[in-house]
Formats: structure tokens, sequence, C-alpha cells
């Protein structure tokens, strides 16, 4: 990973800046996509318990060594043994006895029971089962309750953002806290790709709208995620580690931000 953009965590280890996403894929073609990302040169892979292809995931990684792998904990399992237990299970399918990040996939804040999840986590980070944990659509109070309640800051918050959705106050609470902002839906789910600005300064530079946009994340610090099926939009997203935007280009993606531009579920009653 020594040439490859990446992060500093709060627990002293890094993280791959660009990864790969696998929302929506199937088993086998969590494979097949896995496969081609790696044989692409991403370093990390995003998974999760709920979308039911960590075995598929783990056989596309296969023989890969120093691969970051990353899954989640599914909101039924929430809870201190509960956790714990879905832990073992993701383990088991992916076929690994570590993952390189654990997340809380949601806080579902009317449950309750986040702060025990965390708990299981710290448990799960010292048993050297995951090497680093963080959660995933949490809000700056549920970030705060955690640390309270454990002093352990999450290593990540992945939030859905993209260009129509830029998480600005948000984005500050992670720097002042040092949790890393990774981006869920970066291509805000393939529709940011048609807009306008976009498109010119994918002309302007030559490169695949995704790349532009992929490029935007990378350059404001943030770890992207993007989720792509087909060899050519994965070699394509892969383009944005070679392009720098200029100011009047990052300003003009910047002001495309909408404070309704959410595409998935609000954290603060999804669960
Ligand atoms: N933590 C959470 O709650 C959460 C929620 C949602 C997602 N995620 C994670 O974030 C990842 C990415 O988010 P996402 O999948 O929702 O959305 P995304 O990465 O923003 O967009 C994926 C869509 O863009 C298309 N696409 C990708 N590259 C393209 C290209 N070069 N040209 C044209 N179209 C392209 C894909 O089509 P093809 O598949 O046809 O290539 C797919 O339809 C997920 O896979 C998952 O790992 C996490």
């Amino acid at each position: 990973m020594t040439d490859y953009p990446n992060l500093g965590l709060n627990d002293g280890r890094r993280i791959p800046q660009l990864g790969f996403g696998t929302f929506k894929l199937s088993n086998d073609d969590a494979t097949d996509a896995v496969k081609m990302a790696l044989e692409t040169g991403y370093w990390l892979v995003d998974t999760a318990a709920i979308y039911e292809n960590e075995g598929g995931v783990g056989r596309g990684i296969g023989e890969w060594s120093d691969i970051f792998l990353q899954t989640k904990i599914w909101n039924d399992r929430q809870g201190y043994d509960e956790t714990l237990k879905a832990c073992d299970e993701s383990l088991e399918r992916l076929g690994r006895d570590h993952v390189d990040m654990l997340l809380i996939h949601w806080p579902c804040p009317d449950k309750g029971k986040f702060v025990d999840t965390w708990k299981a986590l710290v448990e799960l980070r010292d048993a050297g089962k995951a090497k680093s944990i963080g959660v995933s659509n949490f809000r700056e109070d549920d970030l705060k309750r955690v640390v309270d309640a454990t002093n352990v800051v999450p290593a990540l918050n992945q939030v859905e953002l993209h260009p129509g959705f830029q998480q600005r106050e948000l984005r500050r609470v992670h720097d002042a806290m040092g949790i890393v902002t990774q981006s869920w839906s970066p291509l805000g789910q393939g529709e940011g790709l048609q807009r306008d600005v976009i498109q010119r300064i994918a002309a302007q530079t030559g490169k695949p709208a995704s790349a532009v946009i992929l490029a935007w994340h990378l350059q404001h610090g943030l770890a992207p995620i993007p989720k792509a099926s087909s060899r050519d939009h994965i070699k394509a997203n892969f383009t944005a580690l070679g392009l720098t935007l200029s100011e009047e280009q990052m300003a003009a993606i910047d002001a495309l931000d909408s404070a309704d531009g959410r595409m998935g579920p609000d954290p603060a009653d999804f669960c």
C-alpha cells in the first residue's frame, strides 16, 4: 500500500483512501467484481452482513494478501452478545480470522443498543478479530455517546456523501474528533454522473465523469467506496487516482451541495 493514497486512523493504522463497494452484488457477482477490482489495483473492499455477499467477497479476495477488508454489524444483531456472535459469523462467511475494519451499520437510536454494540466492537478489536473499529451513519450525538461511554473514538464513520449531499457539518465534527470520513454512494448511486458541472469537468480533463466525482472526494480528504459491476466501470473509477482538479473545478462541485440531497435513509429514524 506504500504508493496507494491512504489516510491515518486515530488508532495508528492507515486506511486506503479509494475503496470498492459491493452493495447489491450477489455472491457470484461479488466474487467476479472483487477480483476485477483487485486486479485493477484497489486496496480496500467494503461489504456488510446484510449484503448477503460476504462469502462471495471472501472468495473474490482469495489469496490476495494485505487487502483492507471491512464489514458491518447489521441492525438486528445489535447488543453486546449478539454483536460478538455476528462478528464470528461474518468472519466464517468471509473465510478469515479477522477484518481490517468492523463497523456498526446504523445507530438505530430507538433501539437504544448502539453503546453496548460499540463495547462489543472494542472487545473484538482487543481480541484481534477487527484490527480497527468504526461506525456508519452515526450523527454527532451518537458519536459523542459512544466516546463518553468507552473513551474509544471510532476510527471512521461511513456516511452518505456525494456532491449533491456533502455533509459539511458532520465532516467538521469528524475532523475535530479525529474520525476519517468514508463516503458511501460517492457517485450519487450513478445519478451524479449526468450533472452538467460534472460533464463539463469531464470534458475539460478528458477523464470519465465518475473519476471527476471521485477525485473531488479524494482531494477533500474523504475516502470514497464506489460500487461498480463491470470491468469498464471499475477501471474508469480507478482513473480518479491520476486526476487533480483545479481550485475552480473543486469549487464548482462544492456548489452542488443541497440540504435535501439525501438519497438514502435518514439515520434518525432508520433501523
Ligand atoms: N453504510 C451504509 O449504510 C451504506 C449504504 C449504501 C452503500 N454503502 C456502501 O457504499 C458503496 C457505494 O454506494 P452505492 O453502491 O450505493 O452507490 P455508488 O457507488 O454511488 O453508485 C453505484 C452505481 O453507479 C454505477 N456506476 C459505477 N461506476 C460507474 C461508471 N464509471 N459509469 C457509470 N455508472 C457507474 C453503478 O453501476 P454498475 O453496477 O452497473 O457498474 C451503480 O449503479 C456500496 O456498494 C456499499 O459498499 C454503504
